[in-house]
């Protein structure tokens, strides 16, 4: 896996951790929707990663990424979204959240993944070579998420003539 922090291990969550995970992602987020969309994703996601940040002991981080598809593209190659991912407030800026995203992009293709979507601001994902997802005719929802929605192909060409609404797993409805 990519280098974390020193001291701080990426791994695959376990079914102990699942309430360290709530809690600071609730903390991250100052509000539990996006705890509760962890684990209804638990629950109803196809093929998922869920990783945790441990630090000393104690969870400090978490990513999740889970299977998504293009509408009228069956043809697509099999894809997936990040979302959410949370460090704990008082380590966030210490290259923790990096490491959550570099880790998991090493991982999607054990879950066949060519390329991952996520919502959030591009100057935070442009450094993992993450670029706007509307200008290749994917979109999310509505235009009125165009600015923030991207997209990053782990092999190119993996979107060359993919082109749609781009489908989250149902518990997304709930954000
Ligand atoms: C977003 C988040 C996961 C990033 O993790 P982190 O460990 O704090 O970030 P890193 O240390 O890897 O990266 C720090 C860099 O990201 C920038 N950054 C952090 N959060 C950012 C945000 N929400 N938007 C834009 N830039 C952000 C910092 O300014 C810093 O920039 P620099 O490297 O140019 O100085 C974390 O801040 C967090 O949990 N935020 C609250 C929840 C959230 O907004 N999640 C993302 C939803 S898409």
């Amino acid at each position: 896996m990519p280098e974390a922090p020193a001291g701080v291990t990426i791994r695959e969550e376990t079914l102990e951790d699942h309430e360290a995970v709530a809690r600071i992602v609730t903390d991250a987020f100052g509000q539990p929707v996006e705890a509760r969309l962890v684990e209804a994703l638990r629950t109803e996601a196809g093929p998922y990663l869920s990783l945790v940040a441990e630090c000393d002991g104690s969870i400090v981080g978490h990513a999740f990424f889970s299977a998504v598809e293009v509408e009228g593209a069956p043809d697509a190659p099999p894809l997936g979204a990040l979302a959410p991912l949370a460090v704990v407030p008082a380590l966030q800026g210490g290259g923790i959240g990096a490491a959550l995203v570099r880790a998991g992009l090493a991982r999607c293709p054990e879950h066949g993944w060519r390329a991952v979507f996520l919502l959030g601001d591009p100057g935070y994902y442009a450094r993992f070579g993450f670029g706007l997802a509307a200008p290749r005719g994917l979109r999310y929802l509505s235009e009125a998420f165009d600015a923030g929605f991207q997209v990053l192909e782990l092999e190119p060409g993996a979107l060359d003539g993919v082109h749609g609404l781009v489908q989250y797993p149902p518990a997304f409805a709930s954000l």
